[in-house]
């Protein structure tokens, strides 16, 4: 028998393949949207913030096991060190204010990227945020110093150490080796491209573009995905 595909599970019987369990958000259009009413990049970010403040509050009837959102690229170093200030200290703020929230809502937290690197005084909110929420039940998965070529080499440097480099071995050294596997990658803001999420995992996801900005979307978008998810046949290389 060859290798097993990775994301094989996803073809298993017994789950319903019309339902997403893993949707994966790159929210982007924030600069955008700012830009669109004359308003500072930083206030397209607060609003990207209350955006996913409404979609995590408005999770629940969507029926999803795992909610992923790409927030802060290894590549976004590269923008201006106050851009970078203010994600930053929007994320200490976004903690602060809604950890309480997401224990109250049975939220588990996941952090997937090199989120380790960041300034220790976020490491340690994180992983507070992540013990207080171990408990919870309905994943979300946050990607923070994120990049998916740099999260394959590491799981397959680990794979070579345990010396079975195959693509089972990988999937179970990747970050994400505890989540289900990937359905769904939607993008906002109308731009196609991956910029480097989930490559791995999105070998037999559905790729969603949508046109509206991130600060605009809502619950509402994602449920209207979910559909459209829903009447996609998804074959994974069969007939
Ligand atoms: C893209 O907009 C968005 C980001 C760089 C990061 C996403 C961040 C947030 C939604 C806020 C932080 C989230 C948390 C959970 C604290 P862009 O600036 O690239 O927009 P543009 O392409 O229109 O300039």
């Amino acid at each position: 028998m060859g290798e097993v595909p990775a994301q094989s599970d996803a073809q298993e019987g017994g789950r319903d393949p019309n339902r997403a369990r893993h949707v994966a958000i790159i929210m982007d259009g924030n600069g955008r949207w700012a830009k669109k009413r004359g308003l500072p990049r930083s206030v397209g970010h607060q609003r990207g913030v209350e955006a996913v403040r409404r979609l995590v509050r408005g999770l629940e009837p969507m029926g999803l096991d795992c909610l992923t959102l790409y927030a802060f690229s290894s590549e976004n170093w590269k923008r201006s060190e106050d851009e970078v200030d203010d994600l930053m200290n929007l994320m200490r703020r976004f903690i602060k204010s809604d950890l309480p929230d997401f224990v109250a809502n049975d939220v588990k937290l996941k952090i997937i990227g090199d989120w380790q690197a960041l300034a220790p005084d976020i490491v340690e909110m994180l992983e507070d945020a992540l013990a207080q929420t171990a408990n919870g039940s309905k994943r979300l998965a946050v990607a923070l110093n994120y990049g998916s070529q740099n999260e394959i080499a590491r799981a397959a440097a680990k794979a070579a150490e345990s010396g079975t480099i195959d693509t089972e071995s990988i999937t179970r050294y990747l970050d994400t080796y505890d989540l289900p596997p990937l359905d769904l990658i939607i993008r906002t803001s109308g731009e196609i491209r991956l910029s480097n999420f989930l490559l791995w995992q999105a070998a037999y996801a559905e790729m969603l573009f949508v046109d509206t900005l991130w600060p605009d979307f809502k619950p509402e978008h994602l449920a209207q995905a979910l559909d459209d998810f829903a009447r996609r046949e998804r074959r994974y290389g069969g007939r």
